[in-house]
């Protein structure tokens, strides 16, 4: 039997999940979105893209959580994105009562499932998932590193024009302006990275990393990224299906790795069919020690605005 995926929020990037997980012809897919219509005329309109792609899967669109029963994954996108006049906090109080409330009931159709979050603010959101389920901690984790890592990817490739396929770099912390690009651990076919980009450069690009989120919403001017988002959501998705033993970087939970605990933060780790089933823990310097820390901090403020 194959897979069911869950897609909670059939906006922009549930739409584009649900796109890049046909194209990648692993599961069948749910789309769930409280706007009557959209998720049934986007699931439709995916699925008759499927004689022509090849894909041998379904994808449905609901209002209702009956059909999302029995998923193996299931991906939260549900929520609003910041509009003039809202504050962070407004932001997140109201993605906090959405998120916490269409988790209690896919969890509740899906109690097996792993959850993948990427409601902003997504190190928040997963955290609000984990509590909000119950679930084992390892089942709750959210994505943003392999997005942040995927941009970092890209611009280092750019300067040296070098396919992106053999930039192997990563990012840690939250998703967020603290985010912590670390180029000690970042390479071009092998040959570390500091040694083939100048240093002023290289500080350049991981300032553009940092605000990859931002620069797109700029060009945009409403709405922010989704391409690179939903591909970032399904290789996750993939790695948990197939039980592919990735190591990538996810928004997982610490209890006591890298010397925080009861945070949802992004870290390295193994992600297989149990979801997150390993951390990873680099060495840092004293001065990444204190960047990756200050971009905790940047996680537990919001948290505690939600009263954890
Ligand atoms: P969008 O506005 O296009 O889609 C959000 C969808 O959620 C809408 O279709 C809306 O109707 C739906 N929704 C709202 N309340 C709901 C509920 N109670 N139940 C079911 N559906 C509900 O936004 P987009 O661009 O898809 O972004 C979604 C979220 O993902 C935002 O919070 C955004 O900031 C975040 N994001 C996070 C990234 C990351 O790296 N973690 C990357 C890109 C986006
Ligand atoms: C991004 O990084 C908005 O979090 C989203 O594109």
């Amino acid at each position: 039997m194959r897979d069911k995926v869950t897609i909670i929020g059939a906006g922009n990037v549930g739409a584009t999940t649900a796109h890049w997980l046909m194209a990648r012809n692993i599961c069948d897919v749910v789309l769930v979105d409280v706007v009557e219509g959209i998720p049934q005329g986007k699931a439709l309109d995916l699925y008759e893209a499927t004689p022509i792609t090849g894909a041998s899967i379904k994808v449905v669109g609901d209002q209702d959580y009956s059909a999302t029963a029995g998923s193996s994954v299931v991906v939260v996108t549900a929520g609003f994105a910041r509009k003039p006049g809202m504050s962070r906090d407004d932001l997140l109080t109201m993605n906090n009562d959405v998120v916490a409330q269409v988790v209690k009931k896919a969890a509740e159709a899906s109690p097996d499932a792993v959850f993948v979050v990427v409601t902003n603010p997504a190190d928040v959101m997963t955290y609000v998932t984990w509590k909000a389920t119950g679930l084992p901690a390892e089942r709750v984790m959210g994505m943003a590193g392999v997005l942040d890592s995927a941009r970092f990817r890209v611009f280092l490739a750019a300067e040296l024009g070098v396919s992106p396929k053999d930039v192997v770099a990563f990012v840690m912390g939250g998703h967020g302006d603290q985010m912590v690009p670390l180029t000690r651990y970042s390479s071009v076919g092998g040959i570390p990275i500091e040694t083939l980009v100048p240093k002023d450069r290289l500080d350049a690009i991981v300032k553009r990393t940092r605000t990859g989120g931002g620069e797109i919403v700029n060009l945009l001017k409403s709405g922010s990224a989704y391409f690179a988002p939903g591909a970032s959501v399904a290789e996750m998705v993939e790695a948990v299906l197939g039980d592919q033993k990735r190591v990538i970087p996810v928004i997982a939970h610490l209890d006591g790795q890298y010397g925080e605990k009861d945070i949802y933060v992004g870290v390295p780790a193994l992600i297989g069919r149990g979801g997150v089933e390993k951390i990873f823990e680099i060495q840092f310097t004293s001065e990444e020690a204190e960047a990756f820390r200050n971009s905790v901090k940047g996680v537990r403020e919001p948290l505690s605005v939600l009263g954890f």
